[in-house]
């Protein structure tokens, strides 16, 4: 996959994830991460043969909440029919409970990050895309919420690619890290922590000299 703009921005990508797989892109900001991300929701076309499962759901940096809808109608939106015990057992899995009929701006930005998660998951896509969706929280919330996220990953059976420029996080939450680079996909780092993981394990020894690897070949 090829894609110009004014200049290459994407050069020879290849690209395959398997179903059930969650992979992070890392890379210093402009390489191309999100245009990657972009062509894979059919955003952008690039020039190069693409093939993603029909049901893509999308999350990016700023949750593009819809500001007068509250968590329930911004959860149901994009359900064929509102199905009203479907929307509450998202309430629970996302630990929104109390808050259903809260706007968005009377949320705090994890949780609201968490609704934005939820309304892309929530139409069951096969393919979920998520754009540094926990860079804009403080790094505290962020931490809480890659824990978070650790968590529910075991519950949901949904193929992920996630961008991100917190390689913690990545490393955290993925079976696979790639490095871009100048708009190509340079390095690929297998994650050997078996799952369930604990987020302590970022603290260890191998994760620590795993981290230090993938900034090597930043
Ligand atoms: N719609 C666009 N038109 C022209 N140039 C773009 C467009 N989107 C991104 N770019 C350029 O493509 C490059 C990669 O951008 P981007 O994919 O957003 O990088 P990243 O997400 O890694 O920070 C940058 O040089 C950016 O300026
Ligand atoms: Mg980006």
């Amino acid at each position: 996959m090829n894609v110009h703009f004014d200049k290459p921005v994407l050069k020879d990508i290849f690209l395959t994830v398997k179903k059930g797989e969650f992979v992070s892109i890392v890379g210093k900001s402009g390489v191309g991460k999100s245009t990657l991300l972009h062509v894979l929701a059919g955003i952008h076309k690039g020039d190069g043969s693409l093939r993603t499962p029909s049901k893509v759901g999308f999350a990016f940096q700023n949750h593009s909440l819809f500001p007068w809808m509250t968590v329930n109608e911004n959860l149901s939106f994009g359900l064929d029919e509102y199905q009203d015990n479907e929307v509450q057992e998202w309430v629970k899995l996302l630990e929104l409970e109390g808050k259903e009929n809260h706007y968005p701006m009377q949320l705090s930005g994890g949780q609201q990050q968490r609704v934005a998660l939820g309304r892309a998951l929530a139409t069951n896509p096969a393919l979920l895309l998520l754009d540094e969706p926990f860079s804009s929280l403080d790094t505290h919330t962020r931490q809480r919420m890659q824990e978070w996220m650790m968590d529910f990953i075991q519950k949901i059976d949904t193929t992920t690619v996630l961008v991100t420029h917190d390689v913690e996080e990545a490393i955290l939450l993925s079976d696979r890290v790639l490095v871009m680079k100048d708009g190509t996909l340079e390095k690929e780092f297998v994650v050997p922590f078996a799952r369930p993981r604990n987020a302590d394990i970022r603290y260890s020894e191998p994760f620590q000299k795993l981290k230090k690897e993938i900034f090597a070949s930043y």
